[in-house]
């Protein structure tokens, strides 16, 4: 039997703080209707004030732990996704591993847009097949409501925060991570992005003033480079792996937008029963929203052993990622 990793346990945490499209017309210039009808989504979580992404990473990975029956101590790496951790520099991993107790683990950050979870799916899945570790802890993360310009409304109604965190183990066996499969096209890196506070644009007051410090995104054309790549990587991660879509028990994809995830349900003519929506209630996560779908599927009971599930994602960079897993 050959050497997989096995997601063992998930967990989430999102923000109390509610924000809906009601609220966000007092701020801006849209509507509830608008909002639903071009995105789906109707509310998102906020952090308070002083709440950081190394906060929603903590509660989210004790409960991935638990679920697993695995204490910190025993994590041998954690990987954080993210594009909006604590700060520049160290990594949310490192704040993470100390303030979970993973003393005897190694700790790194990974920045693949909303892609990022399946890139360190990807990552966490090569060190545990290499033999490297045989148990990791993976979270994706963002607290994106403090990189919105909360007055561009092509953007600010978009966004919302939380984390997910799932526990990897070594195993053999039939179930497990079947693959994974990671693509960028850095062509289009404008298309989706936040210009100010790196080493191209450092901070300045010139940068605040100009708000390059905020999401910026192309929408539409996002959008249409999402659908076309997201309808062909779907068939391609299903190729690879000889299964039909017909064998799909779940597909859990990244939640941006409503009408990107029925497209790429309808190329495989799977019924939305099976598919993961969720982004009514949180909007657009990045990197934390196939994990907090994928633990809400868990414990909801939705998917049994040895199911065939699917993970997708588009986004910054550009970026996409999917990966086929036998439950
Ligand atoms: N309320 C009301 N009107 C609005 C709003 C709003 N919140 N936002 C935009 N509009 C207006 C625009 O100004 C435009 O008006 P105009 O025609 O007078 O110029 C009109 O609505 C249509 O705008 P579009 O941008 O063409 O609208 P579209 O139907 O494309 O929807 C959206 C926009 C929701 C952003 C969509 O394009 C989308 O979901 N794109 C993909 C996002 C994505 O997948 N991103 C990747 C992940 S994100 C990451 O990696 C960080």
């Amino acid at each position: 039997m050959p050497l997989r990793s096995k997601i063992i346990g998930t967990g989430s945490y999102l923000p109390e703080k509610i924000i809906d499209n009601v609220d966000l017309e007092r701020k801006v210039d849209t509507s509830d209707e608008w909002i639903t009808e071009r995105t789906g989504i109707k509310q998102r979580r906020v952090v308070r004030d002083g709440e950081t992404s190394s906060d929603l990473c903590l509660e989210a990975s004790k409960r991935a732990l638990l679920a697993a029956g695995m204490e910190a101590k025993d994590v041998e790496l954690v990987i954080v996704a993210t594009m909006s951790g604590d700060m520049p520099m160290p990594s949310t991993a490192s704040i993470l591993q100390n303030r979970l107790g993973a003393t005897h683990a190694g700790a790194f950050d990974l920045n693949a847009a909303c892609s990022g979870f399946i890139y360190g799916l990807s990552v966490a899945d090569n060190f545990i097949k290499g033999g490297t570790f045989s148990n990791i802890l993976l979270v994706g993360a963002e607290v994106n409501s403090r990189f919105l310009d909360w007055s561009d409304r092509k953007t600010c109604v978009l966004f919302g925060d939380g984390a997910g965190a799932v526990v990897l183990k070594s195993t053999r066996g039939r179930s497990g991570i079947l693959s994974t499969h990671i693509y960028s096209d850095g062509r289009l890196w404008d298309y989706i992005c936040v210009p100010g506070g790196g080493a191209s644009h450092p901070p300045t007051m010139e940068t605040v003033k100009k708000g390059m410090h905020f999401i910026k995104m192309r929408g539409h054309e996002t959008f249409k480079v999402a659908v076309k790549t997201l309808e062909k990587l779907v068939v391609d991660t299903l190729k690879a792996n000889k299964i039909k879509p017909s064998d799909l028990a779940m597909l859990i994809p990244h939640q941006a937008n409503l009408r990107i995830i029925t497209a790429t349900a309808r190329r495989l003519n799977l019924p939305m029963e099976k598919v993961a929506v969720n982004l009514d209630k949180y909007g657009n996560t990045s990197s934390a929203s196939i994990p907090i779908a994928l633990d809400e599927v868990v414990r909801e009971g939705r998917l049994k052993k040895n199911e065939y599930v699917m993970l997708e994602a588009f986004g910054g960079g550009l970026t996409w990622a999917s990966a086929m897993i036998r439950w």
